[in-house]
C-alpha cells in the first residue's frame, strides 16, 4: 500500500525539453504517485500524435483539449501532472493548474533544451527551427506566463534527475 505523502498534486510545467516527463515518472516511482502526462493522454483519447492532431485540427484544437484535460484532471488525488510546454500560455489554464495543485515550473538554458530536443521529431510548434536562437525567441516570449503560473521554480541545467527531484521535494 503506497503512502500518501502530498496532501495536493504536483502539477509540471515548463519549456520543451525542461525535463517534465523525465521528472515526473521519477517522483511517480520514487513516491508511488500516478502520473498524467498531458500530450500523451490526448493523443491516446484522439488516437492520433501530437503532431498529427496539429495539423489536421489545428493548434487552438489541441489548446482547447488541454483546458478541458486540465479541469478534469481537478478530480484525481495523489498525481503528477506533466503539461505540455504550451499548457501554460492560456491565462484559464494557469488558474486551473493552480486548482489542480502545486505548480512547478522546470527551467533549461536554450542551448540545454537544443541538447534535449535536437533529434526529436514530435515538437510541431518548433515546425522543423530545432536551433539554439529559435528556441531563445521562443523561450524569451513564454517566460513571463511560466513565472506567473509557477508558485515553485527550479533550475535544470547541468543537474541530474535525482538532484531536481530532491530540490523539488525540498521546496513543496
Ligand atoms: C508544446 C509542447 C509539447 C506539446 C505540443 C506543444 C508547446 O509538449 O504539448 O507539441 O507548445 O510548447 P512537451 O513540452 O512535452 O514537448
Amino acid at each position: 500500500q503506497a503512502r500518501k505523502l502530498f496532501s495536493y498534486n504536483i502539477v509540471l510545467i515548463g519549456f520543451m525539453g525542461a525535463g517534465k516527463s523525465t521528472v515526473s515518472d521519477y517522483l511517480s516511482t520514487m513516491f508511488a504517485m500516478n502520473i498524467v502526462e498531458m500530450d500523451q493522454e490526448i493523443s491516446d483519447r484522439e488516437e492520433m500524435s501530437i503532431p498529427d492532431i496539429f495539423a489536421t485540427y489545428g493548434e487552438e484544437y489541441f489548446r482547447e483539449l488541454e483546458t478541458k484535460l486540465l479541469i478534469e484532471l481537478q478530480s484525481r488525488k495523489n498525481t503528477i501532472i506533466s503539461c505540455g510546454g504550451g499548457a501554460a500560455m492560456r491565462e484559464e489554464n494557469i488558474a486551473e493548474m493552480k486548482k489542480n495543485g502545486r505548480v512547478v515550473l522546470l527551467t533549461a538554458s536554450p542551448q540545454t533544451v537544443y541538447e534535449r530536443v535536437k533529434d526529436s521529431d514530435d515538437r510541431p510548434v518548433l515546425n522543423g527551427n530545432n536551433n539554439v536562437e529559435y528556441i531563445a525567441e521562443l523561450m524569451e516570449k513564454r517566460r513571463e506566463k511560466y513565472e506567473a503560473a509557477a508558485d515553485i521554480v527550479i533550475q535544470t541545467d547541468n543537474k541530474t534527475v535525482l538532484q531536481v527531484c530532491e530540490e523539488l521535494i525540498s521546496k513543496l
